[in-house]
Protein backbone atom coordinates (compact mmCIF):
# COMPACT_ATOMS: atom_id res chain seq x y z
CA UNK A 1 0.00 0.00 0.00
CA UNK A 2 1.12 3.79 -0.82
CA UNK A 3 1.19 5.69 2.61
CA UNK A 4 3.36 8.33 4.12
CA UNK A 5 6.57 6.04 3.79
CA UNK A 6 6.39 4.34 0.86
CA UNK A 7 9.89 4.82 -0.97
CA UNK A 8 9.85 6.16 -4.20
CA UNK A 9 12.15 5.41 -7.17
CA UNK A 10 11.49 5.56 -11.00
CA UNK A 11 12.87 5.22 -14.00
CA UNK A 12 13.51 9.04 -16.25
CA UNK A 13 13.94 8.86 -20.45
CA UNK A 14 11.86 9.63 -23.13
CA UNK A 15 10.15 7.66 -24.24
CA UNK A 16 9.14 5.36 -21.85
CA UNK A 17 5.59 4.45 -21.62
CA UNK A 18 6.72 0.98 -22.73
CA UNK A 19 9.42 0.41 -20.55
CA UNK A 20 9.50 -3.22 -18.56
CA UNK A 21 11.57 -2.06 -15.80
CA UNK A 22 8.63 -0.69 -13.46
CA UNK A 23 6.75 -3.89 -13.69
CA UNK A 24 10.01 -5.87 -12.59
CA UNK A 25 10.79 -3.82 -10.05
CA UNK A 26 7.90 -3.32 -8.31
CA UNK A 27 7.60 -7.42 -8.37
CA UNK A 28 10.47 -7.31 -6.45
CA UNK A 29 9.47 -4.30 -3.71
CA UNK A 30 6.21 -6.81 -3.35
CA UNK A 31 8.06 -9.99 -2.93
CA UNK A 32 10.50 -8.56 -0.55
CA UNK A 33 7.54 -6.87 1.23
CA UNK A 34 9.06 -3.31 1.73
CA UNK A 35 7.36 -0.02 0.94
CA UNK A 36 8.72 1.14 -2.21
CA UNK A 37 7.14 2.13 -5.76
CA UNK A 38 9.22 2.07 -9.27
CA UNK A 39 7.14 5.02 -11.90
CA UNK A 40 8.28 5.84 -15.32
CA UNK A 41 9.04 9.38 -15.64
CA UNK A 42 8.91 10.77 -19.52
CA UNK A 43 11.15 13.50 -19.21
CA UNK A 44 13.05 15.93 -21.66
CA UNK A 45 15.16 18.01 -19.26
CA UNK A 46 17.19 15.88 -16.96
CA UNK A 47 18.79 18.64 -15.01
CA UNK A 48 15.05 19.68 -14.50
CA UNK A 49 14.01 16.18 -13.63
CA UNK A 50 17.59 15.47 -11.27
CA UNK A 51 16.80 18.44 -9.67
CA UNK A 52 12.79 17.47 -9.05
CA UNK A 53 13.46 14.00 -7.91
CA UNK A 54 15.87 15.27 -5.68
CA UNK A 55 13.70 18.03 -4.11
CA UNK A 56 11.03 15.18 -3.60
CA UNK A 57 13.17 13.04 -1.71
CA UNK A 58 13.31 10.04 -4.28
CA UNK A 59 15.47 7.34 -3.17
CA UNK A 60 16.63 6.37 -6.94
CA UNK A 61 16.24 5.86 -10.37
CA UNK A 62 16.97 4.46 -13.71
CA UNK A 63 17.94 6.59 -16.37
CA UNK A 64 17.31 5.34 -20.17
CA UNK A 65 17.54 6.97 -23.54
CA UNK A 66 18.21 9.43 -24.83
CA UNK A 67 19.28 10.71 -21.50
CA UNK A 68 22.44 8.20 -20.30
CA UNK A 69 24.91 10.83 -21.18
CA UNK A 70 23.83 14.04 -20.92
CA UNK A 71 22.72 13.19 -17.31
CA UNK A 72 26.14 12.83 -15.87
CA UNK A 73 26.68 17.05 -15.88
CA UNK A 74 23.46 17.45 -13.59
CA UNK A 75 24.63 14.94 -10.66
CA UNK A 76 27.31 15.60 -8.09
CA UNK A 77 29.32 12.43 -8.08
CA UNK A 78 29.82 9.70 -10.76
CA UNK A 79 30.97 6.13 -10.17
CA UNK A 80 34.51 5.66 -11.66
CA UNK A 81 33.09 3.01 -13.67
CA UNK A 82 30.25 5.14 -15.18
CA UNK A 83 32.72 7.70 -15.62
CA UNK A 84 34.80 5.41 -17.62
CA UNK A 85 31.94 4.14 -19.46
CA UNK A 86 30.60 7.74 -20.27
CA UNK A 87 27.20 6.77 -19.57
CA UNK A 88 24.45 6.84 -16.35
CA UNK A 89 21.54 4.58 -16.20
CA UNK A 90 21.45 4.57 -12.14
CA UNK A 91 21.37 7.56 -9.68
CA UNK A 92 21.19 7.03 -5.89
CA UNK A 93 19.99 9.74 -3.75
CA UNK A 94 21.24 10.23 -0.11
CA UNK A 95 21.44 12.94 2.43
CA UNK A 96 24.69 14.12 3.49
CA UNK A 97 25.12 12.69 6.94
CA UNK A 98 26.43 16.70 8.29
CA UNK A 99 24.58 18.68 6.00
CA UNK A 100 21.40 16.89 5.44
CA UNK A 101 21.88 17.58 1.83
CA UNK A 102 20.84 15.52 -0.52
CA UNK A 103 23.33 13.84 -3.16
CA UNK A 104 23.18 12.59 -6.59
CA UNK A 105 25.38 9.48 -7.36
CA UNK A 106 25.54 7.58 -10.76
CA UNK A 107 26.77 4.33 -11.51
CA UNK A 108 26.66 1.85 -14.63
CA UNK A 109 24.86 -1.36 -14.19
CA UNK A 110 24.66 -1.48 -18.57
CA UNK A 111 28.18 -3.22 -18.68
CA UNK A 112 27.15 -5.98 -15.30
CA UNK A 113 24.17 -6.65 -16.91
CA UNK A 114 25.47 -8.11 -19.81
CA UNK A 115 28.27 -9.61 -18.39
CA UNK A 116 26.37 -11.62 -15.84
CA UNK A 117 23.85 -12.28 -18.46
CA UNK A 118 26.39 -14.35 -20.35
CA UNK A 119 28.49 -15.40 -16.96
CA UNK A 120 25.50 -17.24 -16.18
CA UNK A 121 25.80 -19.72 -19.02
CA UNK A 122 29.74 -19.66 -20.16
CA UNK A 123 33.36 -19.23 -18.72
CA UNK A 124 33.75 -15.52 -19.80
CA UNK A 125 37.36 -15.34 -18.55
CA UNK A 126 39.27 -16.72 -21.90
CA UNK A 127 36.47 -17.26 -23.96
CA UNK A 128 36.34 -15.51 -27.49
CA UNK A 129 33.34 -13.12 -27.62
CA UNK A 130 31.82 -11.69 -31.02
CA UNK A 131 29.82 -8.43 -30.68
CA UNK A 132 27.57 -7.28 -33.11
CA UNK A 133 27.23 -3.49 -33.29
CA UNK A 134 29.19 -0.17 -32.04
CA UNK A 135 26.24 1.89 -30.27
CA UNK A 136 25.56 2.48 -26.66
CA UNK A 137 24.72 -1.09 -26.05
CA UNK A 138 27.94 -2.76 -27.63
CA UNK A 139 29.53 -0.30 -25.69
CA UNK A 140 28.38 -1.82 -22.42
CA UNK A 141 28.48 -5.72 -23.25
CA UNK A 142 32.50 -4.99 -24.74
CA UNK A 143 33.12 -3.48 -21.19
CA UNK A 144 31.69 -6.20 -19.27
CA UNK A 145 32.99 -8.79 -21.31
CA UNK A 146 36.82 -7.02 -21.31
CA UNK A 147 36.32 -6.87 -17.38
CA UNK A 148 35.58 -10.47 -17.04
CA UNK A 149 38.90 -11.27 -18.96
CA UNK A 150 37.02 -12.47 -22.60
CA UNK A 151 38.79 -11.59 -25.95
CA UNK A 152 36.17 -9.22 -27.61
CA UNK A 153 35.96 -8.63 -31.51
CA UNK A 154 33.91 -6.02 -33.01
CA UNK A 155 31.69 -5.81 -36.32
CA UNK A 156 29.69 -3.23 -37.12
CA UNK A 157 27.69 -1.92 -40.84
CA UNK A 158 29.26 1.35 -40.29
CA UNK A 159 33.13 0.53 -40.21
CA UNK A 160 34.21 3.72 -38.72
CA UNK A 161 32.42 3.74 -35.96
CA UNK A 162 33.30 -0.50 -35.31
CA UNK A 163 36.73 0.52 -35.44
CA UNK A 164 36.43 3.59 -32.79
CA UNK A 165 35.00 1.43 -30.58
CA UNK A 166 36.92 -1.34 -31.14
CA UNK A 167 40.06 0.95 -30.29
CA UNK A 168 38.60 2.28 -27.23
CA UNK A 169 38.01 -1.12 -25.78
CA UNK A 170 41.12 -2.74 -26.84
CA UNK A 171 40.27 -5.42 -28.61
CA UNK A 172 39.88 -6.18 -32.47
CA UNK A 173 37.56 -4.99 -35.11
CA UNK A 174 36.64 -7.39 -37.77
CA UNK A 175 34.94 -5.94 -41.01
CA UNK A 176 31.42 -7.11 -41.64
CA UNK A 177 31.86 -8.95 -44.79
CA UNK A 178 34.54 -10.74 -42.94
CA UNK A 179 32.93 -12.05 -40.00
CA UNK A 180 31.68 -15.71 -41.27
CA UNK A 181 35.40 -16.44 -41.21
CA UNK A 182 35.41 -16.41 -37.20
CA UNK A 183 34.18 -18.74 -34.81
CA UNK A 184 34.24 -18.49 -30.94
CA UNK A 185 32.66 -19.28 -27.64
CA UNK A 186 30.25 -16.45 -27.95
CA UNK A 187 27.91 -13.81 -30.22
CA UNK A 188 26.52 -11.02 -28.99
CA UNK A 189 24.17 -9.33 -30.79
CA UNK A 190 23.42 -5.68 -29.66
CA UNK A 191 21.94 -3.71 -32.47
CA UNK A 192 18.25 -3.46 -33.15
CA UNK A 193 17.88 -5.78 -36.55
CA UNK A 194 15.56 -8.60 -36.00
CA UNK A 195 13.07 -6.18 -33.59
CA UNK A 196 9.63 -6.42 -34.53
CA UNK A 197 8.67 -5.13 -37.03
CA UNK A 198 11.21 -6.33 -38.85
CA UNK A 199 11.58 -10.17 -37.17
CA UNK A 200 12.55 -11.61 -40.35
CA UNK A 201 15.88 -9.65 -40.39
CA UNK A 202 19.37 -11.63 -39.25
CA UNK A 203 21.90 -9.50 -37.86
CA UNK A 204 24.85 -11.91 -39.62
CA UNK A 205 24.30 -14.47 -41.89
CA UNK A 206 22.41 -17.72 -41.01
CA UNK A 207 25.53 -19.92 -41.92
CA UNK A 208 27.65 -17.85 -38.93
CA UNK A 209 25.11 -19.18 -35.89
CA UNK A 210 26.68 -22.33 -35.53
CA UNK A 211 30.31 -21.12 -35.40
CA UNK A 212 29.65 -20.26 -32.04
CA UNK A 213 28.51 -21.93 -28.52
CA UNK A 214 26.35 -19.03 -26.93
CA UNK A 215 23.91 -16.82 -28.59
CA UNK A 216 22.45 -14.03 -27.11
CA UNK A 217 20.57 -11.75 -28.67
CA UNK A 218 19.38 -8.25 -26.47
CA UNK A 219 16.21 -7.94 -28.21
CA UNK A 220 13.56 -8.93 -26.49
CA UNK A 221 10.78 -7.72 -28.54
CA UNK A 222 10.04 -10.84 -29.90
CA UNK A 223 11.78 -12.66 -27.45
CA UNK A 224 12.48 -15.27 -29.65
CA UNK A 225 14.40 -13.57 -32.17
CA UNK A 226 14.58 -15.26 -35.44
CA UNK A 227 18.83 -15.08 -34.49
CA UNK A 228 18.08 -17.22 -31.12
CA UNK A 229 15.55 -19.45 -33.41
CA UNK A 230 18.37 -20.30 -35.68
CA UNK A 231 20.88 -20.42 -32.59
CA UNK A 232 18.56 -23.73 -30.86
CA UNK A 233 18.37 -25.17 -34.55
CA UNK A 234 22.18 -25.14 -34.64
CA UNK A 235 22.27 -25.79 -30.98
CA UNK A 236 23.61 -23.35 -29.46
CA UNK A 237 23.34 -22.19 -26.03
CA UNK A 238 20.77 -19.29 -26.17
CA UNK A 239 20.12 -16.23 -23.90
CA UNK A 240 17.88 -13.92 -24.78
CA UNK A 241 16.93 -9.91 -24.26
CA UNK A 242 15.27 -10.39 -20.61
CA UNK A 243 18.29 -11.42 -19.57
CA UNK A 244 20.60 -8.32 -20.03
CA UNK A 245 17.76 -6.40 -18.38
CA UNK A 246 17.56 -8.03 -15.73
CA UNK A 247 20.79 -8.46 -14.37
CA UNK A 248 21.11 -4.69 -14.66
CA UNK A 249 18.30 -3.89 -12.72
CA UNK A 250 18.82 -6.68 -10.05
CA UNK A 251 22.30 -4.08 -9.79
CA UNK A 252 19.80 -1.10 -9.85
CA UNK A 253 18.00 -2.62 -7.18
CA UNK A 254 21.14 -3.17 -4.91
CA UNK A 255 22.53 -0.05 -5.33
CA UNK A 256 19.61 1.90 -4.31
CA UNK A 257 18.31 -1.07 -1.70
CA UNK A 258 21.42 -2.84 -0.15
CA UNK A 259 19.53 -6.09 -0.87
CA UNK A 260 19.26 -8.46 -3.22
CA UNK A 261 16.48 -8.74 -4.83
CA UNK A 262 14.75 -12.12 -5.95
CA UNK A 263 16.03 -12.73 -9.50
CA UNK A 264 13.25 -15.10 -10.35
CA UNK A 265 10.18 -13.15 -9.34
CA UNK A 266 11.81 -10.00 -11.51
CA UNK A 267 11.86 -12.56 -14.84
CA UNK A 268 8.90 -13.28 -13.94
CA UNK A 269 7.73 -9.90 -13.88
CA UNK A 270 9.27 -9.16 -17.13
CA UNK A 271 7.68 -12.02 -19.08
CA UNK A 272 4.10 -11.16 -18.11
CA UNK A 273 4.83 -7.58 -18.60
CA UNK A 274 6.27 -8.21 -22.02
CA UNK A 275 3.02 -10.82 -22.88
CA UNK A 276 0.76 -7.96 -22.09
CA UNK A 277 2.12 -5.09 -24.08
CA UNK A 278 2.91 -7.74 -27.00
CA UNK A 279 -1.24 -9.03 -27.07
P1 LIG B 1 22.23 1.75 -28.91
O1 LIG B 1 22.76 2.92 -28.14
O2 LIG B 1 20.90 1.25 -28.43
O3 LIG B 1 23.22 0.65 -29.05
P2 LIG B 1 22.73 3.05 -31.45
O4 LIG B 1 23.78 3.91 -30.86
O5 LIG B 1 21.75 3.66 -32.40
O6 LIG B 1 21.84 2.33 -30.36
O7 LIG B 1 23.46 1.82 -32.17
C1 LIG B 1 22.77 0.92 -32.93
C2 LIG B 1 23.70 -0.17 -33.48
O8 LIG B 1 22.94 -1.03 -34.30
C3 LIG B 1 24.81 0.37 -34.36
O9 LIG B 1 25.93 -0.48 -34.25
C4 LIG B 1 24.18 0.28 -35.75
O10 LIG B 1 25.11 0.21 -36.79
P3 LIG B 1 25.74 1.56 -37.45
O11 LIG B 1 26.80 2.04 -36.49
O12 LIG B 1 26.26 1.12 -38.75
O13 LIG B 1 24.58 2.53 -37.55
C5 LIG B 1 23.46 -1.03 -35.63
N1 LIG B 1 22.36 -1.16 -36.57
C6 LIG B 1 21.15 -0.55 -36.51
N2 LIG B 1 20.39 -0.90 -37.56
C7 LIG B 1 21.15 -1.77 -38.32
C8 LIG B 1 20.91 -2.49 -39.52
N3 LIG B 1 19.77 -2.42 -40.17
N4 LIG B 1 21.91 -3.29 -39.97
C9 LIG B 1 23.07 -3.38 -39.29
N5 LIG B 1 23.35 -2.72 -38.16
C10 LIG B 1 22.40 -1.92 -37.67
Amino acid sequence: MINGTTRLYGIIGNPVRHSLSPAMHNAAFAAMGMNGVYIPMEVTDPAEAVAGLAALGFVGVSVTVPHKEKVMACLDEIDPVARKIGAVNTILFRNHPESGKCISRGFNTDWLGANLALAAVMKLAGSKVLVLGAGGAAKAVGFGLVEAGAEVIITNRSEDRGRELAQWLGCAFCPAGDVGGIAGSALVNTTSVGMEPHIEVMPIDSASVGHFQVVMDIVYAPLKTRLLQEAEGAGCTTVDGLSMLLYQGAAQFKIWTGKQPPQEVMRAALLEELARSTT
